[in-house]
C-alpha cells in the first residue's frame, strides 16, 4: 500500500484536495495521511468537519501577522520531523501557498515523489499575486508530476521546460469539491445561516465582496473599500463582505465601511454558506483565485479587484472581467452590470472553464497507472 501524505494549510487548499482525499482513502492501493501545516487555524477546521476530513498531523504554525519567512521557516522544520514519522512514498500539495511551497522544499530535500494539484498557473508577474506568483514557480520546479487545470496552464510549464510526459492535463479539482459540496447540501436539509446575515434584505441585488491578497495591502485596498462604499450609498444594492482574518485586511474595510446599513461585515464564511451566497448573488466582486473558478458554475459574472490574473480562462470567455482597485473604475464597472441587462447577460453565458468535476478521479488514475506492477514513479 502507497503512503500517500497531503500537506495543506489554509481554507482553499482543505477545499480542494477533499474530493481526491476522499477517493483515495476509498481505494485499497493507497493510504491517504493529511497533514495540515495550520497556516490558517480558525478558518480551516469548518472545511475539514464538511467534508468529514482529520488531520493525521497538525503543525500548528498560524501567529497572528507573521512574516513569511517565519512562516514558510516553520512549515519547513515541522514538516521534516512529520516526513521522519511517516516516511510517505508520495507527497501532495495544491496551488500557491507558503505551506505548498514550503511543503514541496521539504519533500525535495528527503526525496520523495511530489504530485502539484493545480500547477501551471502563471500571472508573469512575480509580484502579483504576492507571493503566490513565486510559491507557484517554485513549487513547479521541485515537482514531479504536475496536475494542470487548463490548456493555458500546461503550456505555461512546458514554456518553462517541464517534460510533457510530466504534465498531465485534468482540470480543477475546485469544481469536483463544489459538485460534492452541493450535494451535501441537497440531502443535509436546510442550511443553517450565521445570525450575521440574518439581517441581509435579499430581495435587493447582492454584491459578494471578497479580498484578501497582500499585493492590494495599503492605498488599493484603501480605494477598493472607497468603491464600494460610494456602491451602497449610491445604488439600491445589498453588499455583504466576509472579512478575511488578516488584520491588514479587517482594519481598512472596518475603519471605511463600519456602519453603512445595507453592507455587512462579516465573519469569514463556511464553505457551504458561502456556496449559498454565490448562488444568492447578483455580482461578485473579487481577488480571491478560488472565487474566480467558483462562480461560474453559477453563472454568476465576477468582477477581478485585481490588475492581472494567473485564471485568465475567464477573462477570455467573457465572464470576468479585470477591473483593478481604483475607485472610479470599480464604480463604473459594477454600475454598468447593475444597469445594463445586456451586459449581465454576456457575463453569464458560458459554461465554466476550469473544470468537469472528474479532475479527481484522473488524478488517481494517473498515479495508480505510475505505480502499477511495481513501477517507481
Ligand atoms: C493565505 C495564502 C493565500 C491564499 C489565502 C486563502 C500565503 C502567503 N497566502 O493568505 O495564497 O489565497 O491564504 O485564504 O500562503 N489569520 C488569522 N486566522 C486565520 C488565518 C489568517 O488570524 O485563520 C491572520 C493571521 O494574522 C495571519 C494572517 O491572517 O498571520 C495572514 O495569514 P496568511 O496565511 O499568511 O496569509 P493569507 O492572507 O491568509
Amino acid at each position: 500500500m502507497l503512503k500517500v501524505l497531503f500537506i495543506f494549510g489554509t481554507r482553499p487548499e482543505a477545499v480542494k484536495i477533499a474530493p481526491l482525499v476522499s477517493l483515495m482513502k476509498a481505494h485499497s492501493k493507497f493510504r491517504a495521511i493529511l497533514c495540515s501545516t495550520g497556516q490558517h487555524s480558525e478558518m480551516l477546521q469548518p472545511v475539514l468537519s464538511f467534508f468529514d476530513m482529520q488531520s493525521d498531523y497538525d503543525l500548528n504554525v498560524m501567529r497572528p501577522n507573521q512574516s513569511l519567512a517565519g512562516l514558510t521557516s516553520s512549515v519547513l522544520n515541522g514538516l521534516d520531523s512529520v516526513f521522519a514519522k511517516v516516511k510517505p512514498d508520495f507527497v501532495f500539495v495544491q496551488g500557491d501557498t507558503t505551506t505548498t511551497m514550503a511543503g514541496a522544499l521539504a519533500s525535495f530535500y528527503r526525496f520523495i515523489p511530489i504530485g502539484h494539484i493545480e500547477a501551471g498557473l502563471r500571472s508573469q508577474d512575480r509580484f502579483s499575486p504576492y507571493p503566490e506568483e513565486i510559491n507557484r514557480t517554485l513549487t513547479t520546479h521541485l515537482a514531479d508530476y504536475h496536475f494542470a487545470p487548463t490548456l493555458t496552464a500546461t503550456n505555461n510549464l512546458i514554456a518553462e521546460g517541464i517534460a510533457a510526459e510530466d504534465v498531465f492535463m485534468v482540470g480543477n479539482t475546485v469544481v469536483d469539491a463544489l459538485l460534492w459540496a452541493q450535494e451535501k447540501l441537497r440531502t443535509a436539509g436546510p442550511l443553517r445561516l450565521p445570525p450575521s446575515l440574518s439581517n441581509v434584505d435579499f430581495s435587493k441585488k447582492l454584491i459578494l465582496v471578497t479580498g484578501h491578497r497582500r499585493e492590494s495591502f495599503g492605498q488599493p485596498f484603501v480605494d477598493l473599500c472607497h468603491a464600494i462604499r460610494v456602491i451602497a450609498d449610491t445604488e439600491p444594492v445589498e453588499v455583504v463582505y466576509p472579512v478575511h482574518l488578516n488584520p491588514n485586511v479587517m482594519a481598512p474595510v472596518h475603519s471605511i465601511l463600519q456602519g453603512l446599513k445595507n453592507v455587512h461585515l462579516i465573519e469569514p464564511l463556511t464553505y457551504p454558506a458561502m456556496i449559498h451566497l454565490m448562488q444568492k448573488a447578483y455580482l461578485i466582486l473579487t481577488d480571491s483565485g478560488g472565487v474566480q473558478e467558483e462562480a461560474p458554475s453559477f453563472k454568476k459574472p465576477v468582477l477581478v479587484l485585481r490588475n492581472v490574473t494567473e485564471r485568465p480562462e475567464g477573462i477570455q470567455a467573457g465572464i470576468a472581467k479585470l477591473v483593478g482597485t481604483t475607485t472610479v473604475r470599480i464604480c463604473e464597472e459594477t454600475a454598468r452590470l447593475l444597469h445594463s441587462r445586456r451586459e449581465y447577460l454576456k457575463m453569464t453565458a458560458s459554461e465554466n472553464p476550469y473544470g468537469d468535476g472528474k479532475t479527481s478521479h484522473r488524478i488517481l488514475e494517473i498515479l495508480e497507472a505510475r505505480f502499477s506492477e511495481g513501477s517507481q514513479c
